[in-house]
């Protein structure tokens, strides 16, 4: 049984390298894990999130989010993957093509932003948990993740003194959104890369909850599993579901399945 409400999670920053796909893999896979049905989507033209969990490459799968956002409705079938390398969790592939997607939608679609929200309806009720995987940029592709999404995740580069560069950019852009998407919920910004002893990261950490407002209760530290679990195209989980990286992506898990009140199937 699935749970009637289906959280969409957009997980955006513009900032490139901050931690937007690790985050949506991982915490993809802890979700799975407890029990839920889980659906990624992946809105990068560089499809890392694909060529993380794909049993495919990009470029050999027909209906990607390209296509899906430039077709009819009939077309989403076509688009979900349920054999990924990761047990439990779907995918909607991302691919290069999406970079000529923005500007077909911009001249083409009778309501630019809103095209992902209207071809996933027929997806509520069907997962517990989708979650999109924006790219590096405040264009239109991340302007769809925010129109269908019901909830916003922040991934912030805490060791890094430019980690919050932009972000008040991405805030405006939300609050623009919410013009067509009114219940949009912000659950915070989540530090990556965090290790409280850095003056940074403190820094980085006053800043964004002042800036951002929410932060999330969980800090995900540095560690070399996350390159090692993409080149093996696996989840810090499956790779070392001891490391602390990986217990604190299962943090997250649980706190989202408490704070969002998901129904965990038996
Ligand atoms: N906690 C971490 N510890 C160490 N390396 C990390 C961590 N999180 C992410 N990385 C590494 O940093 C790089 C960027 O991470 P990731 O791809 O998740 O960021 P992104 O925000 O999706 O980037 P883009 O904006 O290009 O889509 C990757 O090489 C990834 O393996
Ligand atoms: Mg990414």
């Amino acid at each position: 049984m699935t749970n009637s409400k289906t959280v969409v999670i957009a997980v955006a920053n513009h900032k490139g390298g901050c931690g937007k796909t690790t985050t949506v893999v991982n915490l993809s896979a802890e979700l799975a894990k407890c029990g839920l049905s889980v659906l990624i989507i992946d809105l990068d033209p560089q499809a890392n999130a694909s060529l993380h969990i794909g049993k495919k490459h990009p470029s050999e799968i027909a209906v990607t989010c390209a296509e899906l956002l430039l077709s009819e409705v009939e077309k989403l079938p076509l688009a979900i993957h349920s054999d990924t390398n990761i047990e439990g969790v779907s995918l909607i592939y991302g691919s290069l093509a999406l970079g000529k997607t923005e500007d077909e939608l911009k001249d083409f679609a009778p309501r630019p932003s809103e095209e992902l929200r209207e071809k996933i309806k027929p997806l509520h009720g069907i997962y517990d948990v989708i979650l999109i995987d924006c790219p590096p940029s405040l264009k239109l592709l991340t302007s769809n993740a925010l129109a269908a999404a019901t909830h916003l995740i922040v991934p912030v580069e805490s060791g890094s003194q430019y980690g919050m560069y932009g972000v008040t950019d991405l805030l405006k852009l939300v609050d623009k959104i919410r013009r067509i998407n009114p219940n949009l919920e912000l659950i915070g910004a989540l530090l990556v890369r965090h290790d409280e002893r850095q003056t940074v990261c403190k820094l980085i950490e006053a800043s964004a909850k002042e800036q951002i407002g929410k932060l999330i209760d969980i800090r995900i530290p540095t560690s070399t599993k996350v390159n090692q679990s993409a080149i093996a195209q696996m989840s810090l989980h499956a790779l070392d579901r001891t490391a602390k990286v990986s217990r604190e992506y299962r943090h997250l898990a649980e706190l989202l399945i408490k704070q969002l009140n998901l129904k965990i199937e038996k």
